[in-house]
C-alpha cells in the first residue's frame, strides 16, 4: 500500500469533541481515491460507485499528522476496487480501514465504459499528453 499523502490535522478538521470529524476524513479519502483512480484507470472519467464498511478504529487530535493509504486490488472491466488505511503518522495507529472503494469508468453521458486496464501502474506520465 503506499501512503502518498499527509494531512495536517487544524481546528477547522475537529469534530465538537476536539477530535478529528470523520466527514472530513471521509472527504480527503474520496479525493485522494479518486486522484489514484483516475491514475490507474488512465482516465479522468471515472466516478465513486460504492464504499464498504468504514471502520474508524482510533482517533486524530489537533496537531496530528496522518498519512492516507490506498492500493488497487481488483481491476474489474469497467470497474476499479480498491483498499484504504489512513494511519497516525507518529504513532503508526491505524486510525480507519476501508476494505472496499469501487470507482467506474464512464464515458460522456456517464454510462459504464471498459478501461482496459488490468495491472498497477507506476506512472503518470499520460496526464501530460
Ligand atoms: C457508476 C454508474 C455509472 C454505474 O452504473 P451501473 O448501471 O450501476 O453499472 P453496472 O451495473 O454496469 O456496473 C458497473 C461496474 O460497477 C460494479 N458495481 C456496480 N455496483 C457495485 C456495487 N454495489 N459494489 C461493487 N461494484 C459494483 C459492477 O460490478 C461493474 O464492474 P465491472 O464492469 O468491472 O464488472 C452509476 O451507478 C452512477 O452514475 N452512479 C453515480 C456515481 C456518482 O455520481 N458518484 C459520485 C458520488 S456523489
Amino acid at each position: 500500500m503506499n501512503f502518498y499523502t499527509r494531512k495536517w490535522v487544524k481546528p477547522e478538521d475537529l469534530n465538537a469533541h476536539g477530535t478529528l470529524f470523520g466527514g472530513r476524513l471521509l472527504a480527503w479519502i474520496d479525493e485522494e481515491a479518486a486522484i489514484y483512480a483516475i491514475i490507474q484507470l488512465g482516465t479522468l472519467s471515472c466516478v465513486t460507485k460504492y464504499m464498504s464498511e468504514i471502520n474508524f478504529v482510533s482517533s486524530a487530535r489537533q496537531g496530528d499528522i496522518i498519512e492516507l493509504g490506498i492500493k488497487a486490488v481488483v481491476f474489474g472491466h469497467t470497474s476499479l476496487t480498491l483498499t484504504c488505511e489512513v494511519r497516525n503518522k507518529i504513532t503508526q495507529k491505524t486510525i480507519l480501514t476501508i476494505d472496499k472503494i469501487v470507482f467506474v469508468s464512464v464515458d460522456d453521458s456517464g454510462k459504464p465504459v471498459k478501461h482496459g486496464r488490468t495491472e498497477i501502474t507506476y506512472t503518470d506520465e499520460w496526464l501530460r499528453e
